[in-house]
């Protein structure tokens, strides 16, 4: 099973606009809802219609617009049972006076009021209106009741209005309404991978990118490592269920979503961050990071001056971090990677045994299409003895799909030690 909580392309969305001028504001909120991937169908009450047209939205949703409950042409293509059924939640805005009065009396005289009995998702409601109409007892009486009946209600905000007045009934930005319904599909579906995922609950630390040891404090030894793997890894592990913390060398990359980051810049400093979310606890530890072998020895307090043609600086070998991990009584599953340019698969099982590690994925970084910057991947995975685990193959992809196949084999490998201790 798998989630990918950044993309809503498989949730559909009724956009249901009625009568009122923040009517031109649900306009850019299809565009920010699409933004998001979901899938987007406007219904409009006739009330909509006399202040934007319905072919402005067939133009942003890219859908036709649903006007009508009983035209026979409209019903031949998505028919108003067929259209209650698709949606993953109804969102009226601007949900108007009178709309708020039929949803709360059950009248089923238009295409919204039907589709809104019709329906089990949920509906939201951004009333908008005069402050008059929205502090008017029958509104405030039908909003309750609509409460009362499961609808969410989305508090308009308080300002100057169309209408020359000044109070609460404008309707929410359409970047809050988008976000607010972004945040509720990514709530529900963390809810099913804490249940179901992968790794759900299962408490990962991943190290990522590549450290950077000082020469004095305005210079540096470091590589090449982008981290892309890493960050990769760490939305996979997130997706599937997991609690993760990232310990980030010095890359460019935006945080994965749901994702702790923690920011370090030397291999010691990983150390130290490691053994402490060790501490923490931590389940399934996957070292990604290109740590640097070797640190100055002595790094200078003051920026070191040019003088004569040669300039010595004495290296001393850093700590390696994931041997040092394995080597804890209460060890975590231990995965480690191994980029090679020559007998790849050699050296990796070598490493395997050699830094006591539970699974260890390698590449040929010498293939100039995958590995370091390229957004591709392609990988072998050798698990330790104990798993009695055939090694994988994992054909050249992106290092999303890597990353999801990888989150596979940890649970395949965790699941066959379980089985193999019940035995
Ligand atoms: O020995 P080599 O650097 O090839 O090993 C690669 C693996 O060991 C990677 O998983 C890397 O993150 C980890 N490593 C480490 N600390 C080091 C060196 C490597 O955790 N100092």
């Amino acid at each position: 099973m798998s989630f990918d909580l950044s993309v809503f392309s498989n949730k559909n969305i009724i956009l249901a606009v009625t009568g009122g001028i923040a009517a031109y504001k649900s306009a850019i909120l299809v565009r920010r809802l699409k933004d998001y991937g979901f899938n987007v169908r406007v219904v409009m009450t006739k009330g909509a219609q006399a202040f934007i047209t319905p072919l402005t939205f067939q133009a942003l949703s890219g859908n036709s617009v649903h006007t009508e409950l009983l035209d026979t042409e409209a019903e031949a293509g998505m028919g108003h049972i067929e259209l209650a059924r698709w949606a993953d939640l109804i969102l009226v805005a601007p949900a108007s006076c009178d709309t708020i009065a039929k949803f709360a009396a059950g009248l089923a005289d238009d295409l919204l009021s039907t589709l809104y009995l019709a329906t089990k998702a949920p509906v939201w409601a951004a009333p908008a209106m005069n402050q008059q109409m929205w502090a008017a007892k029958a509104t405030q009486r039908n909003l309750n009741t609509l409460v009362e009946d499961g609808v969410h209600v989305i508090m308009p905000e308080a300002g100057s209005q169309a209408c020359g007045d000044v109070g609460l009934g404008r309707m929410p930005e359409p970047e809050d309404l988008a976000e607010q319904v972004k945040n509720y599909f990514h709530q529900a579906q963390r809810a099913i991978a804490e249940k179901f995922g992968l790794l759900a609950g299962k408490r990962v630390v991943i190290t990522a990118g590549p450290t950077r040891e000082a020469i004095d404090p305005v210079r540096y030894i470091s590589n090449h490592s982008t981290g892309k793997m890493g960050f990769a890894i760490a939305a996979a592990c997130y997706s599937a269920g997991a609690k993760v913390t990232l310990l980030a060398g010095p890359v460019s990359l935006d945080t994965p979503n749901g994702v702790r980051r923690i920011n370090v810049s030397s291999a010691i400093k990983m150390l130290d961050e490691s053994m402490h979310q060790l501490e923490e606890g931590c389940d399934i530890f996957i070292a990604t990071a290109a740590v640097a072998d070797y640190r100055v020895a002595e790094v200078s307090e003051h920026k070191i001056k040019k003088a004569g043609d040669e300039l010595n600086v004495s290296l001393v070998k850093n700590p390696d971090i994931v041997a040092t991990i394995a080597q804890q009584e209460k060890r975590p599953f231990m995965v480690g990677f191994a980029a090679e340019t020559r007998n790849v698969e050699e050296y990796a099982a070598g490493k395997l045994v050699a830094k006591k590690l539970d699974m260890i994925a390698c590449n040929d970084v010498s293939r100039a299409d995958i590995g370091f910057a390229s957004d591709q991947n392609a990988m072998t995975v050798f698990f330790a003895e104990q798993y009695q685990m055939e090694k994988r193959d994992l054909e050249k992809a992106s290092k999303q799909d890597i990353a999801q196949q990888l989150v596979e084999a940890i649970h395949d490998a965790l699941h066959h030690e379980i089985e193999t201790k019940v035995k």
